[in-house]
Order: C-alpha cells, then sequence, then structure tokens
C-alpha cells in the first residue's frame, strides 16, 4: 500500500511543523508526518525546519540561541494565518504526546545541526530519548540529509528505521554505497527529475522508495504507477485516497 506522508504536517492549511499542522492529520485520517527536529541551546529538541527563527515565528535569531523557557513566547502560527496566532513552536516531547494520544506515525527528520560533532551527538540521544517514550504501536522512520549522523543513530539504536535523504543534485553514481555505509533501509529522494529507472534500481537493491515533495496529484499517480512506496506531500489531506488507489 503506497503511503502519504504529510511534509511539515498539513503544511498546505497550517502552519508548517506546528502541533495544529501535525496533530491535525488525524481529522483527515493521514496517519503518517514528516517533520524536521534540531536542538536548542538547554539540550531540548525542538520542531523547526530553518536554524533561524524568522520564517516561521514572530521573533528573528538562530535557534541555536534559545531554552525551552523561551519558547512560550514564541508565536509560530501567525506568519502562516491570524487564525493560528499564538500556536507554538513545539518540543518534540509535545510532539510524541500527540503522536501517542492521536495514534500518528512519524517521520522524524534529524537537521544536520550547525554547531558541530557534539551537539550533533546530543541531538541524537535526545531524539532516541523522545522516541523511546512512543507506545509500541506507532511507527518510526527516522531520516537526515546528514548521512554520517544516520550512521551514528543507527550505531546507538539500530532498532529503528532509518532513510537517507538525497536531492536532486546529490543523487551520485556512489548513492547505492552511500545507502549500504549508512545502513539506511528507505531512501527519501527527491522528486525532481526523478525517473522510473532510479525507483525501480534502488528497489531492486532492497530499499523502500519514498518521494519529497510531490505536491500534483498527476505526479504523485505516476510516481505510485512507477511503484514507489511513499510521497511527501504538503497536501496529504487532498492525496490521502491514494493510499487505497
Ligand atoms: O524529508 C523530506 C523533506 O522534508 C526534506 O527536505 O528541506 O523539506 O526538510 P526539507
Ligand atoms: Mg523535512
Amino acid at each position: 500500500m503506497p503511503r502519504i506522508f504529510a511534509h511539515r504536517g498539513l503544511s498546505a492549511i497550517a502552519p508548517e511543523n506546528t502541533l495544529a499542522a501535525l496533530g491535525g492529520c488525524s481529522d483527515y485520517r493521514v496517519s503518517w508526518f514528516e517533520t524536521d527536529v534540531d536542538i536548542i541551546a538547554d539540550g531540548t529538541p525542538i520542531i523547526i525546519h530553518d536554524s533561524s527563527l524568522h520564517r516561521t515565528t514572530n521573533r528573528t535569531g538562530s535557534i541555536y540561541d534559545l531554552t525551552v523557557e523561551q519558547l512560550d513566547d514564541i508565536d509560530a502560527g501567525s506568519w502562516f494565518s491570524p487564525e493560528f496566532a499564538g500556536e507554538p513552536l513545539p518540543t518534540l516531547a509535545q510532539l510524541i504526546q500527540v503522536m501517542n494520544e492521536s495514534k500518528l506515525n512519524g517521520n522524524i527528520e534529524i537537521k544536520s545541526n550547525e554547531q558541530g560533532a557534539e551537539r550533533t551527538f546530543q541531538l541524537i540521544d535526545a531524539v532516541i530519548a523522545e522516541l523511546d517514550k512512543l507506545d509500541d504501536e506507532r511507527k518510526v522512520l527516522i531520516s537526515s540529509f546528514n548521512l554520517l549522523l544516520l550512521a551514528e543513530l543507527k550505531r546507538r539504536a539500530p532498532h529503528y528505521r532509518t532513510a537517507a535523504l538525497f536531492t536532486a543534485d546529490a543523487l551520485g553514481h556512489d548513492w547505492l554505497s552511500l545507502m549500504q555505509l549508512c545502513g539506511a533501509e528507505t531512501i527519501h529522494i527527491e522528486d525532481r527529475n526523478l525517473t522510473q529507472p532510479m525507483v525501480a534500481l534502488a528497489q531492486k537493491a532492497g530499499f523502500e522508495v519514498n518521494v519529497y515533495t510531490v505536491n500534483s496529484r498527476a505526479r504523485a499517480n505516476q510516481l505510485f504507477n512507477w511503484g514507489a512506496d511513499g510521497i511527501i506531500t504538503d497536501y496529504a489531506h487532498e492525496m490521502i485516497h491514494l493510499e487505497n488507489r
């Protein structure tokens, strides 16, 4: 059965990576979301795509300077629409609670932290510690563009399934070596220029293939006709029926 992942939650109709966008998936019978996680100054993992605050909040500055006490004053919803004013910037711990309550499954993308190896190890350990609090029935797929990070996570927590992210530009002739070296079971490939032979090649090598970010229904159908295992889309609420095609 093909799988539909809500990219940063239902990001076409709610502010990306907020609990409104992520928790709201259950209203549309979307059971899987994709989200981005990085770590702030006091070691708390939070849900945000960028390392700076300005695009998706009412604040500026680096997320790496924040402490958890400051999160309450940050509005991560108004930039999207006044309807979402006051929507908080969530911690991973809050998201884990929502996943358990709303029975949601998550593709947790760990950002390639910009503060060096020590902080990256902290981020990996903090993510593992939170994910370990999920109910047994919940499913998780951990992804990253940083394949060294992904290999390290696999070493520390081999029980989690992982997905290696490739932009179209990074998907070179060495993709199979990179996949095998980082130990990922799944490949997440950017949609741009993706061809049917590439999907077939990756699957023949034993990997599941999910494609991002697919916002056209026609393209989603084409990818599923090729046998792609999943798509990551901003319009999961409009594409969810494709899981039963
Ligand atoms: O995980 C798929 C996609 O989210 C990767 O790119 O930049 O949207 O996190 P980005
Ligand atoms: Mg992402």
